[in-house]
């Protein structure tokens, strides 16, 4: 069996799977050209792909011996999953191990916006911090007892919920259809009128894009955060900075953009009341090879002809 890898893997796994199958590897972090990907994809039986490379129909269509497609990712957005589908191609995923890092870092994000901690920490190293105390001095807003509104109700979600319970928030959610969590279901408008706090937990497919728009934003509190580490394009970024500019919420805390990198020119990086990190949800040295372990594991399970860990349905 041959397989194709667009990343350089964490650990040993790499290794690995070099044991079980022949390995062509894309020796770079950024991804790979996609003309290489269909170079390189012709006589191969599977591929282990990241987030970053978009595996569309031309790419399926100049693979025909492909059997498996891996993602080291959670999300597979980035995969056209109805026509590999067609072609009877297995896709893999990694969910469940990053549940508790991207739940931690949503919640990291949460405090960091409300409490001013990134603007607090900026204003220090710039030599801006003047006056050493006085009871108006960069106030945020506080977490504790407030209301978290979810947007989703899936793994992540339930995690962030868990750590909510700790700050006594009173949870309120939407998602397809009620499930039976400890937090109340309310319709789409209800969930951006009623929360401080708004945090985005869906994946991104045809219904999620764009999901929060300009008239979702203007339901919002003028004293609420929007809080997204799943997939920028399910906020309509442009009505987001116009939100931000126009004060109808009062920050926002952002691990995902629309383009990633996020261009350099953005209005969102001159924004102090917005915090942002580099789409860093699963980012923890433990998840990353858990997840290097199933996306390797999972290729080779299913190239074999056995039940993958994790497949995509
Ligand atoms: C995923 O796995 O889809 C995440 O976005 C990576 O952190």
């Amino acid at each position: 069996m041959k397989v194709l890898v667009t990343k350089k893997l964490p650990g040993n796994w790499i290794s690995y799977l070099s044991e079980n199958v022949e390995v062509a590897l894309w020796e770079e972090n950024y991804p790979p050209p996609k003309e290489w990907i269909i170079d390189n994809i012709r006589d191969k039986d599977g591929i282990l792909i990241t987030l970053t490379e978009r595996i569309d129909k031309e790419i399926i269509d100049s693979a025909p011996k492909l059997k498996v497609i891996s993602t080291y990712s959670v999300g597979f957005d980035h995969i056209d999953v109805e026509y590999a589908k067609k072609r009877g191609i297995i896709i893999t995923y990694t969910p469940e191990v990053l549940t508790e890092a991207t739940a931690d870092l949503i919640f990291g994000l949460l405090i960091a916006v409300s409490r001013r901690i990134v603007e607090g920490d900026k204003l220090i190293r710039e030599g801006k911090w003047e006056i050493s105390w006085y009871p108006t001095f960069m106030l945020g807003s506080e977490v504790y007892g407030k209301t978290l509104g979810l947007l989703g109700m899936g793994r992540i979600a339930r995690a962030v919920m868990r750590r909510a319970k700790g700050f006594d928030m009173n949870i309120i959610y939407n998602s397809r259809a009620p499930h039976d969590v400890d937090a109340k279901f309310v319709d789409l408008n209800t969930l951006f009128s009623e929360s401080d706090f708004l945090v985005i937990a869906v994946d991104l497919n045809t219904t999620t894009y764009h999901i929060v728009n300009e008239e979702k934003l203007k339901l919002m509190k003028k004293s609420s955060f929007l809080i997204n580490a799943s997939r920028g394009p399910v906020i309509d970024e442009n009505a987001l900075i116009k939100a931000l500019k126009e004060g109808w919420i009062r920050g926002a805390a952002l691990d995902v953009f629309e383009h990633e990198p996020l261009p350099k020119d953005s209005p969102l990086i001159s924004m102090n009341n917005v915090v942002l990190t580099p789409h860093l949800g699963s980012a923890t040295i433990e998840t990353r090879d858990k997840m290097a372990e199933i996306a390797v594991k999972n290729l080779i399970l299913a190239l074999r002809g056995e039940k993958p860990i994790y497949e995509v349905r």
